[in-house]
């Protein structure tokens, strides 16, 4: 009879759930696999768990809330203990593109202030080189064809992301802007590159942020810490 699978993304999510602790102050991902990471967190919560969390987006928050996760904001605690969230691909460096789900801005501010950023999913997100993935690119939509230009100027060969024929909005009323840059040689210079742009918000790159990676292969856990440099 065939057996009834857990997904990878549920077990690398579940796995995450052990480092967290009473009392702490969690970031909640954004997207398939945060969102298994957010409804165990949720049941810990009801059997007892006491932490405050900080959602990287308005879908997380609405989860978190209705599985009972006590939310807080910035006003209220400048740091994070530690965050659980997905990658779109993330290397051997443990640098990431993140984004896919749009919320890459609010999952960026999260992650710098995280003192520990775990990333879970599958083992599909590995990749050698970062760059397959395209690369998601927040622009205000004022002068964003200026910002698009010079994206493709950077070899991005740009594409607005769409939602039902129109602009697709973050939650913070922003574009996304898609590229593919097919293979990413230097990550950090180019962040910093497309950063420089005026009108760019931010961009998917997440460089040395991510401390520890559970990714699963089937049944298995796929563990690495990132080496501090
Ligand atoms: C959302 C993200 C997600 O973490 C990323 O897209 C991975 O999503 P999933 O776990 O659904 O594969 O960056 O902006």
């Amino acid at each position: 009879m065939k057996k009834n699978l857990i997904p990878e993304k549920q077990i690398s999510a579940e796995a995450a759930c052990n480092y967290i602790k009473d009392g702490m102050i969690v970031g909640l991902g954004t997207g398939t696999s945060a969102e298994f990471a957010v409804r165990k967190l949720g049941k810990l919560v009801r059997e007892g768990l006491s932490i405050r969390g900080i959602p990287t987006s308005n879908r997380t928050k609405k989860l978190a809330e209705a599985e009972g996760i006590p939310l807080i904001d910035f006003s209220e605690s400048m740091f994070i203990d530690l965050t659980i969230d997905g990658a779109d691909e993330i290397d051997g460096n443990l640098n990431m593109i993140k984004g896919g789900g749009a919320a890459l801005l609010q999952e960026k501010i999260v992650a710098s202030v995280s003192r520990k950023e775990i990333i879970v999913g599958s083992k599909t997100k590995m990749v050698d080189h970062l760059g397959s993935f395209p690369l998601p690119v927040e622009v205000v939509p004022f002068g964003w064809q200026v910002v698009f230009n010079q994206l493709e100027s950077l070899n991005g060969n740009p594409d607005l992301r769409l939602n039902n024929g129109q602009p697709l909005l973050t939650d913070q009323g922003n574009y996304i802007v898609d590229c593919h840059f097919r293979k990413i040689s230097n990550p950090k210079l180019l962040e910093n590159q497309i950063n420089m742009i005026p009108g760019v918000v931010e961009n998917g790159l997440f460089i040395n942020l991510c401390t520890k990676m559970i990714l699963a292969d089937g049944e298995k856990l796929i563990v690495k810490d990132r080496k501090i440099r």
